[in-house]
């Protein structure tokens, strides 16, 4: 729990922070790794994102809930140029994900142990030039949806943090999650929706790597969607963009 801006007090996290215990090797790796690994928020002002990684890098992405780590450590893998900010208020994820990033000699990746929208505050403004938030927990119970990551407060934060033509990429395998994510991004004046035909959704871009959620709903026979959306040119006409939803989803 935090207080809010208004003073309000602001349950920041749902769902679980711990799992079982970790096992010894992967507690004393964890211990001895994460404060290398560990993102430090600056008690005022903007994270200073050129410092941040030991060495410059050519832009910087950030992937909201991470869950175990693959795609983070994947991604990091296959673009040693970018620096990668991973969020995952989950132990054992953020544990599973320090295994990763030490067994694959990672050293671009900087993690944040609790929620995502206090790192998105913390970004300077146009600063991300991708966003991943991936199979986030769907809470299908209507009384839970304001739980959702995918909110009109996150897009506002995502929109100040992300440079101009940054794309923010979103998966689920939900289809009510989706219809929401598409709902609330189409009526964001800051996003453009980048898709032009069905395959544009129903598969992951051709440069992305799995999760381990997408593997387990693909093995569950399920279908997940996916979907791009580029973050405006700031000054290019801003206004709320007309709901167009594709058939499949309508
Ligand atoms: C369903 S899991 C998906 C994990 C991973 N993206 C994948 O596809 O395998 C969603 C993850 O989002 C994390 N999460 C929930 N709230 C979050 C928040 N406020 N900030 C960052 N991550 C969050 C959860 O802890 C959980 O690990």
């Amino acid at each position: 729990m935090s207080e809010g801006p208004a003073g309000a007090r602001e349950r920041l996290v749902y769902g679980r922070r711990k799992g079982k215990k970790l096992r010894p090797g992967r507690q004393s790796l964890y211990d001895e790794a994460l404060p290398r690994l560990k993102l430090i928020l600056p008690e005022a002002g903007d994270l200073d994102l050129p410092t941040l990684f030991g060495e410059p890098k050519a832009a910087c992405w950030i992937e909201i809930g991470f869950g175990a780590g693959e795609h983070l450590a994947d991604q990091a893998a296959l673009h040693p140029a970018i620096g990668f900010i991973g969020c995952e208020p989950f132990l054992n994820g953020l544990a599973a994900c320090v295994s990763h990033l030490i067994e694959r000699d990672l050293g671009n990746v900087r993690l944040h142990g609790d929620d995502a929208r206090q790192v998105l505050r913390a970004l300077p403004a146009a600063s991300i030039a991708r966003a991943h938030v991936l199979f986030p927990d769907p809470w299908p119970k209507v009384r839970h949806h304001r739980r959702r990551i995918v909110s009109t407060p996150v897009l506002d934060l995502l929109s100040r943090a992300m440079a101009d033509g940054a794309e923010l990429r979103l998966a689920t395998d939900h289809m009510d999650y989706a219809r929401w994510m598409l709902r609330h991004c189409l009526a964001h004046p800051d996003f453009d929706w980048l898709a032009e035909r069905p395959d544009d959704w129903r598969r992951p871009a051709a440069d992305e790597t799995p999760t381990r959620y997408e593997q387990k709903a693909l093995a569950a026979g399920l279908k997940p969607l996916y979907f791009r959306f580029r973050r405006r040119t700031r000054g290019e006409g801003e206004g709320n963009l007309p709901l167009v939803f594709p058939p499949a989803l309508a």
